[in-house]
């Protein structure tokens, strides 16, 4: 099946997991698949892998460390160089840390890798979107959002006081719904659909190399021997990617390939638009403007 062939993927954080399945299920339908991934080995492990699981031998791969803006940009610098179009971009890589640690441009790492570094790559690569179109744009949110009873934190967006990492991941995840349904907003009039998915509980390297100390820690390494596979887990994200069943779908959230509930927090509307202009700001601030929307 070669349903997506001739069309560029970007998956991001696709070294292992939820991504790697993703760009595995991508390239099994024939897609030209990019990997963006922080360690260079690990990418070109896991294209090894890719390829001798689908025999796709359109496989590349970028730099990207969300944690760093200047990475961000010269990662989507080099995929507008490399390729003239983009189908689908899935905003996969994400992490959940358990003491606040800060990116290179100091803001908290899991509001700067889950949300401010996705929503500036999308933002570089929004123009490619749109000359691309029908294009997808795909966030991998989680369940976890519901845990943002009370929704972002806009007084302390870098999460100064109080870090909780399950809370700051569950705010993170918000955000990754929040900026799908502006960026639909936007851009969906232009045929860039944009949605956010839950992988359900997976099995994968998800809070399991330290990061997660512990109660968190301990219950995630009990609860992994109860959890679907990563290739489960990746099912929705390339429904999304790839099926014609959600073509001109957008702004929704999706759970095992069906629309999910999401919280009343991610269904407001003056939360979305609030989130976006907050992340234009810090990264105008930082010295990374976004550019406009085309
Ligand atoms: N596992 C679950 O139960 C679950 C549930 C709901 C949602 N999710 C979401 O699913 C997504 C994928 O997670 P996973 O379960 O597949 O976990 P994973 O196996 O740990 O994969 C996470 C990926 O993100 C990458 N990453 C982390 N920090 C990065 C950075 N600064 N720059 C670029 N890439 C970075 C990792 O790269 P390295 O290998 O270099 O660290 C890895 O490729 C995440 O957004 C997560 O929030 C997972």
């Amino acid at each position: 099946m070669d349903t997506m062939k001739g069309q560029v993927a970007l998956v991001t954080g696709a070294n292992s997991g939820i991504g790697l399945e993703t760009a595995a299920g991508l390239a099994g339908l024939g897609a030209t698949t990019v990997l963006a991934c922080r360690n260079a080995a690990k990418a070109a492990a896991a294209v090894d892998q890719v390829r001798a699981r689908t025999g796709n031998d359109h496989l590349h791969t970028v730099a990207l460390d969300l944690a760093d803006l200047a990475s961000v940009r010269g990662c989507a610098e080099e995929l507008l160089g490399r390729f003239d179009r983009l189908d689908v971009l899935v905003n996969n890589a994400g992490g959940i840390w358990s003491s606040r640690r800060t990116t290179a441009q100091g803001f908290e790492q899991t509001f700067g890798v889950n949300h401010l570094g996705p929503f500036f790559l999308t933002r570089l690569l929004a123009r490619r979107l749109v000359s691309s179109a029908p294009s997808r744009v795909v966030n991998v949110s989680s369940f976890g959002h519901h845990f943002a009873v009370a929704g972002m934190r806009f007084e302390d967006l870098q999460t100064r006081w109080g870090y909780v990492g399950l809370e700051v991941y569950g705010r993170s995840k918000l955000a990754n719904i929040l900026f799908a349904r502006q960026l639909s907003r936007h851009l969906a009039a232009r045929g860039v659909t944009a949605n956010a998915a839950h992988p359900g509980p997976v099995r994968s390297g998800f809070g399991m190399d330290g990061d997660l100390g512990g109660v968190s820690g301990w219950g995630n390494r009990v609860v992994r021997h109860f959890e679907i596979s990563a290739g489960a887990g990746a099912r929705t994200s390339i429904f999304l990617a790839s099926s014609p069943e959600v073509e001109g779908r957008s702004g929704g959230y999706w759970v095992r390939c069906r629309p999910g509930h999401m919280s009343r927090q991610a269904r407001s509307e003056s939360q979305s638009a609030r989130l976006w202009q907050a992340s234009e700001e810090l990264l105008a601030g930082a010295g990374f403007p976004a550019p406009p929307l085309p």
